[in-house]
């Protein structure tokens, strides 16, 4: 049994969109130890409005490290064996804080949110050309509703509170890795204000050359400096876990945390994609997939981002992706239960897909967030066509399947446009795995086949393993023997290429018109 094997322990904070989690795993064998989850509300008060609160966020981790401390103690794991701790988040999502009472001065603005669309259309018609790629060259990144950026500008522009935090030097901004941080290394009395490279480069305020914030990106976007969290590496001592001892999680108080990484980079890392060419696709809320291209970063001719995957210690050399990214794939699972009903469950929907086999011609573009990689086209609207009397809620939910298969296929497609070396199979992970018919189509829809790990946890598997390099504690060997030993389960493709490109060919159809739909 594992207690014998037993090694020095790492554990991650994985705080993601929909879920918060706390995971230990065994550094010897990358084992799995214990984890907890719980689930965060997201508020909608307007159409198109997305957000959370930081403080539920932060109760969240607390509520899961206490749960996951009192497994491993029913296991009789001793929770000192926990030598470091990484944190991995939800990219983008921007918050504003004030750093002497240590209140968040408005909700956390998530990523998906789409209240900036008339700004970033603004900014667009501003650049010569109507370029929406005007600050890429810097950045990475297309001015879009999805970066930090411009959800910052909005909350200096419209909350009070944070407006006159700015004035009296009391504000700090940061994104979720950045508040989560602070709180936990003690907070207004003297919490570490930071973030890695792999966050910043998200922010839109990064230069991803220079590795630094940009002064000129700020003044862009008028962003006093001062509110900026330090950038530090990804692996990395920041602070020390301070937890007040009346809390159950105090037994962690003193362990460093000494890894971050945007949840798409710690994946990536999770599925030891360290060579230049290889790449994982994960199944979170929206869909990522990253692949890396060594120490350059590569700009893509095809809409996909480019993005700093990586840098695993302060004098590591930084490590860049080309990323696509899909704003809606579980969210839309979600969408069918709370605001359809067709569903009670997830899980329910794999079933009721499975009922059918088929979508009977119907199509789904869940562009409710606009469209990410690769049209960044903030004005596209969700669309479902190709109804007849005969379609039911069985066919739609197979259409909601297979939306984010295709719209994976579109990534795909750019990326290896961009590379000029096709992918010969996908690694991918995140809680929308588990769904084989999803897995299945998947492959049908890429003609390659897909490669997931026994181990789903890649995310926090990532961060654990930075945090627990940047302590002298390996996570896992990374010989390639070690790594022939990781279980996988691999679908292979089984419709013929011309089924799958007939159908991929109106799903192109059905894109076109969820973007040109009010003209
Ligand atoms: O860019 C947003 C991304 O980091 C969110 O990931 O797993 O919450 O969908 P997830």
């Amino acid at each position: 049994s594992h207690r014998i094997m037993l090694g020095p322990l790492v554990a991650a904070i994985d705080q993601g969109t929909s879920s918060t989690r706390f995971l230990v795993f065994n550094s010897t064998t990358a084992e799995l130890l214990s984890h907890h989850q719980v689930e965060i509300k997201q508020s909608f008060p307007k159409e198109g409005w997305v957000e959370e609160d930081p403080k539920e966020i932060l109760q969240s981790v607390y509520e899961c490290m206490e749960r996951t401390c009192e497994k491993l103690t029913q296991l009789n794991i001793d929770i000192s064996n926990i030598k470091a701790i990484g944190v991995t988040n939800q990219r983008e999502t921007t918050l504003v804080w004030d750093k002497e009472t240590g209140e968040p001065l408005y909700n956390a603005i998530v990523w998906l949110d789409l209240r900036t669309q008339s700004t970033v259309e603004r900014l667009i018609n501003k650049t010569p050309g109507r370029n929406k790629n005007h600050l890429k060259h810097k950045t990475g990144l297309p001015i879009s509703t999805y970066f930090s950026a411009v959800k910052l500008r909005w909350l200096m522009d419209n909350v009070n509170e944070v407006h006159e935090a700015i004035v009296s030097h009391r504000a700090m901004f940061g994104t979720i890795d950045s508040w989560l941080i602070w709180c936990l290394t003690g907070g207004k009395s003297g919490g570490v204000h930071c973030t890695d490279v792999t966050n910043a480069s998200r922010t839109m305020l990064f230069n991803i050359h220079t590795m630094d914030w940009d002064p000129e990106l700020c003044k862009y976007f008028g962003i006093p400096m001062e509110i900026l969290p330090r950038v530090r590496s990804s692996s990395e001592i920041y602070g020390l876990m301070k937890i007040c001892s009346s809390r159950k999680s105090g037994a962690l108080s003193g362990i460093p945390i000494s890894g971050c990484l945007g949840d798409q980079s710690a994946a990536l890392v999770g599925q030891m994609c360290f060579q230049d060419g290889q790449a994982k696709n994960t199944y979170g809320t929206g869909c990522f997939l990253l692949r890396n291209t060594g120490a350059k970063p590569v700009m893509s001719d095809h809409g996909l981002l480019t993005t700093v995957a990586y840098k695993l210690g302060r004098d590591k050399p930084a490590c860049y992706a080309l990323e696509g990214s899909v704003a809606i794939a579980g969210a839309v699972v979600r969408w069918l239960q709370d605001n359809l009903g067709i569903i009670g469950s997830s899980e329910e929907l794999e079933k009721l897909a499975a009922s059918v086999g088929t979508s009977y011609g119907c199509y789904f573009v869940p562009a409710f967030s606009g469209l990410y990689a690769p049209y960044w086209e903030p004005s596209a609207r969700g669309i479902i066509c190709g109804l007849t009397q005969f379609t039911n809620k069985s066919h739609l939910a197979f259409a909601a399947l297979e939306a984010v298969c295709f719209q994976t296929r579109e990534i795909l497609d750019a990326m290896n446009q961009d590379s000029g070396i096709p992918l010969t199979q996908l690694q991918v992970d995140g809680g929308m795995t588990s769904n084989r018919l999803l897995m299945q189509l998947q492959a049908d829809i890429l003609c390659i086949p897909v490669v997931k790990p026994s181990m789903p946890e890649t995310t926090a598997l990532g961060a654990a393993m930075a945090a627990g390099a940047a302590e002298g504690v390996s996570v896992w060997s990374l010989s390639p023997e070690d790594l022939s030993e990781v279980t996988s389960e691999k679908f292979e493709p089984q419709i013929n290429p011309e089924e799958s490109e007939f159908r991929y060919a109106r799903w192109k159809k059905a894109v076109q018109k969820s973007m040109n739909w009010e003209t």
